[in-house]
């Protein structure tokens, strides 16, 4: 029997050499074994030296991948049953293929095992504050029973890429101090540091998540086995939230119904004007108004607070449109009154026209969003969206019949002329539409919000009222 000794129990080249060697020397399975040395290379730990061969040969990419997470299995015989495979594999090209067979299904056994903890590793380790020469650090401590870590480490270096961390393991170490991952020895738990305010994070957590009427313990010791509980600062309260679940369970039932959130209240509120056909088409301007509340011809209104119509009179000569109503119109239910409609009012009135006597509306009547924290970020309406709206903008001109219309940006120019337009070099010059209304376009005033220098701000505001000027000229 022939001993080989690898350099550590990851020493995947180590055994890729000796098995490359062994397989070209035809040095059958049965007749050597492999094992991991301590890593010092010493004299009394070297085995059997390895044949002297010339050449090589390519084994299968599917072998290869699987050879390289079979490796990470904590079983002793691992590079042996790797070798067994590769050497059956030459005369055997579509082995990895054929599940049934015993190598093959063990070795598919081994890698799920080891997937498994590559997974809950990624789930379960839990950074602890501490403090080295450099400053914050965070250390974590973590059993795996694989030795999955160095395979995972870059999982956690694109995660929290942005702290300093290291994860210690009885296997070896990880650190990443913001520009290099270095793996380092095998540590023990009395190295990572024990508690903080962090535990205190993760309790409170999986307290307010843990939802008593879904307890099913033996799938959440599947998800959550207990061998890693003693590492997670949660995992203290699990037997007292178990103990309790019965009598919360009881409670929950028995507590009266509450209303649902306003948001699910609306969504299911009945379908009003779904499709507004033109014998609902509104009479006045306030009708309009009440009808736009109703709206449901795209799914915006859901997450809108209102509708938000045109404002001003109804023999306005001058129509402005805009986008869609922002953060503060949405509250308000009236157009143009956030930062944008500042800007345009100062514009306006640099240009000498009054606001009160112009019409001002949107294309889009409810404001699209995301939310992003506390704060609701504006999106650009889509095509389908502005299409939809096209039917209010279309009745307003009815009612308001201007003599011309301003149109603010892409989106109001989308939804007046029924495709995109370059505002660049569209903007500025009379236009007139299939049914011979007349049309203006120029930027949007939050265009001019964005411009980061104040030189291409102050450039492009006169250009803005320019086209304001050119507007009132043709009228
Ligand atoms: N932007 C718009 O396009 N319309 C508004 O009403 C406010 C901001």
């Amino acid at each position: 029997m022939r001993e080989v000794v690898l350099n550590d129990p990851l020493d995947f080249e180590g055994w890729r050499d000796a098995a490359r060697r062994l397989r070209l020397a035809g040095v059958e399975p049965a007749h050597v074994r492999f094992r991991a040395g301590g890593g010092q290379g010493g004299l009394f730990d070297r085995g059997d030296a390895l044949p002297d061969v010339e050449g090589g040969f390519t084994a299968p990419q599917g072998f290869m991948a699987c050879a390289a997470q079979l490796i990470q299995h904590r079983s002793e015989d691992r590079f042996d049953l790797m070798y067994r495979l590769l050497w059956r594999l030459k005369d055997q090209p579509d082995l990895m293929a054929v599940l049934s067979d015993v190598d093959v299904a063990e070795a598919a056994d081994r890698v799920k095992g080891v997937r498994r903890a590559a997974h809950k590793m990624k789930a379960f380790v839990r950074f602890r504050q501490a403090e080295d020469a450099a400053g914050q650090h965070w250390v974590a401590w973590f059993e795996p029973p694989h030795r999955v870590l160095r395979a995972t480490a870059p999982f956690f270096v694109r995660r929290f890429s942005a702290m300093r961390w290291s994860i210690l393991t009885p296997d070896g170490s990880a650190r990443w101090d913001g520009e290099a991952l270095t793996h380092g020895p095998p540590a023990e738990q009395t190295q990572a540091p024990r508690e903080d305010e962090m535990e205190d994070f993760w309790r409170t957590y999986y307290a307010s998540t843990f939802n008593p009427a879904r307890l099913r313990p033996k799938a959440m010791r599947s998800e959550m086995p207990v061998q890693y509980w003693k590492n997670l600062p949660e995992a203290e309260l699990i037997p007292e939230l178990m103990a309790a679940a019965a009598v919360r369970t009881e409670a929950m039932v028995n507590r009266t119904a509450t209303d649902p959130n306003a948001r699910f209240q609306r969504a299911r509120a009945p379908a009003i004007d779904r499709t507004p056909t033109d014998e609902l088409a509104p009479d006045t301007l306030e009708e309009l108004g009440r009808g736009v509340q109703g709206c449901r011809r795209c799914p915006l209104w859901r997450d809108a607070t209102q509708g938000v119509c045109g404002e001003g009179p109804r023999t306005a000569a001058l129509m402005i449109v805009g986008e869609q109503p922002g953060d503060q119109e949405d509250l308000s239910g009236r157009p143009f009154v956030g930062p944008a409609g500042r800007l345009l009012d100062k514009a306006l009135g640099e240009t000498g026209l009054d606001r009160s006597a112009l019409y001002l509306t949107n294309a889009v009547k409810h404001f699209k969003h995301e939310p992003r924290g506390k704060r609701r970020l504006h999106r650009t309406p889509d095509a389908g969206e502005v299409k939809a709206c096209r039917w209010w903008l279309d009745h307003e001109r009815r009612l308001v019949q201007p003599r011309l219309i301003l149109a603010l940006g892409a989106t109001a120019g989308l939804a007046l002329l029924g495709r995109k337009p370059a505002v660049q070099t569209e903007r500025g010059r009379i236009m007139t539409m299939p049914d011979g209304a007349r049309i203006l376009l120029t930027v949007h005033p939050a265009y001019l919000l964005r411009l980061p220098d104040a030189e291409a701000r102050a450039r492009e505001q006169a250009r803005f009222r320019e086209d304001l000027r050119a507007a009132d000229a043709a009228l």
